[in-house]
């Protein structure tokens, strides 16, 4: 492992190698490529474009000869042989045979999920897979259903994003894309089986027209990255995913026995189920990490990933928002939407603003965007919330869970 905290050092990295590294929080690595190609987890690197990194733990990665890297910033790396990219690559293949297939009329386009353990590579190859089919102009849909860190959001929600483009690499000033989200509220499935499973059907719905719409979409198909809980309630919604979203092709990463089950309950038919090796390069991220990861995702959807973004203070009236929580009524073992009256104890809370005008839509309607509630005024009856817009909120009915987060 080297260290160097120096003006731009080069370093060359021989063919079919990692450059793995390591920049800490609240430090900036700048890092470009100066000769020959590179990749970061399946998207290209431009040649003399300065990337930035802060907080991240990854890997650059060459197919072929004559890469020089050159770096500045405090990072840890390493230079290491033992990838897996050529088992990726080949998973790549795979699927992408099956979207040609679907293109020329035949068959529908793949509809694949990852899972696996914590720490095993899911969120990196789930990267590459989108990116590599999106560099073969094949648009999938980039599904997120891990609440824990919010890969394609803010933690604590399910998403989805159509992709038009290889992923952005590290810390990118103007994000390009705006994804499709539905509110969790928390990051512990145990809190709300049941509201997770409602707002996966509703994002399964979503997904379903968009193939039935474009054939294209369809052709492409989806891949969806699921959170590493795969044990008890977590295996069991690992099963409620794979059936809503109509998976086949089961990508088993780091666990035997999660392998030997999902192939004997799925390995027919049209479906596949596929032992995947663990990344060797990935990093074991401690709950310390996870949950400044967690904290970053935040300050990003407000401050932007270089703090280029400007958010504001709204003060708004007690009687222009709703705030709503959605809980598990158990007599009927349905979601109910309690309304709840402002108080202290929601400061610093964030909630989601949901994209409907009808409170009877609330619980099949996805997000407009985040707030965070900055103070609650009884006196004067108004809350002051932290909003990405300036102008008056779009509409009222607010989602509150247990998420917190305050910018200090
Ligand atoms: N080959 C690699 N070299 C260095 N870091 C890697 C590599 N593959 C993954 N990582 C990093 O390891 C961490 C865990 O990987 P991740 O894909 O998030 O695992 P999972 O989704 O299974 O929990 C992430 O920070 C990721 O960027
Ligand atoms: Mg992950």
């Amino acid at each position: 492992m080297s260290s160097s905290t120096a003006e731009f050092e080069s370093v060359e990295l021989p063919k079919d190698h990692e450059f793995r590294f390591e920049v800490p929080y609240g430090a900036i690595m700048n890092l470009k490529i100066i000769s020959g190609t590179a990749e970061y987890f399946g998207t290209e690197i431009p040649q003399h474009v300065l990337y930035k990194f802060s907080g991240e733990k990854g890997c650059i990665y060459t197919w072929h000869l004559d890469c020089v890297i050159q770096y500045s910033g405090p990072c840890t790396y390493k230079i290491a042989s033992d990838t897996s990219m050529v088992s990726y690559l080949d998973v790549h293949a795979m699927i992408q045979k099956k979207r040609e297939e679907a293109a020329q009329g035949s068959k529908k386009g793949p509809k694949v999920i990852l899972v696996g353990p914590t720490d095993v590579g899911k969120s990196s190859l789930t990267k590459c897979l989108v990116s590599w089919a999106s560099r073969e102009k094949h648009n999938v849909i980039y599904i997120d259903v891990d609440i824990g860190q919010g890969n394609i959001t803010v933690p604590g929600m399910i998403s989805a994003l159509q992709i038009t483009q290889p992923l952005p690499i590290g810390r990118t000033e103007i994000p390009f894309y705006t994804p499709l989200c539905y509110f969790y509220g928390g990051v512990t499935f145990s809190d709300n089986p049941l509201l997770y499973k409602n707002q996966m059907d509703n994002l399964s719905r979503d997904v379903d027209m968009r193939c039935t719409n474009s054939p294209e979409v369809s052709s492409a198909g989806f891949i969806v990255n699921t959170c590493g809980w795969i044990e008890g309630l977590g295996y069991q919604l690992i099963i409620d995913t794979i059936e809503k979203f109509h998976c086949d092709i089961i990508l088993v990463l780091g666990n035997d026995p999660l392998y030997e089950n999902l192939r004997s309950k799925y390995n027919k038919g049209d479906v596949t189920v596929c032992k995947v090796p663990k990344s060797s390069g990935v990093v074991v991220r401690n709950p310390d990490f996870r949950r400044k990861a967690r904290f970053e995702r935040f300050k990003e959807y407000f401050y932007g990933s270089l703090g280029e973004l400007k958010p504001h203070s709204l003060t708004i009236s007690f009687d222009d928002v709703v705030l709503l929580k959605p809980s598990l009524n158990q007599d009927s073992n349905t979601i109910s939407l309690i309304q709840m009256r402002p108080t202290e104890e929601l400061v610093n809370s964030v909630v989601g603003v949901s994209h409907t005008k009808e409170h009877e839509n609330v619980m099949s309607s996805n997000l407009a965007g985040y707030l965070v509630i900055e103070k609650v005024n009884i006196a004067q009856k108004n809350i002051t919330v932290l909003s990405p817009s300036s102008g008056p909120l779009p509409f009222k009915y607010i989602l509150v869970g247990t998420l917190k987060w305050m910018n200090k």
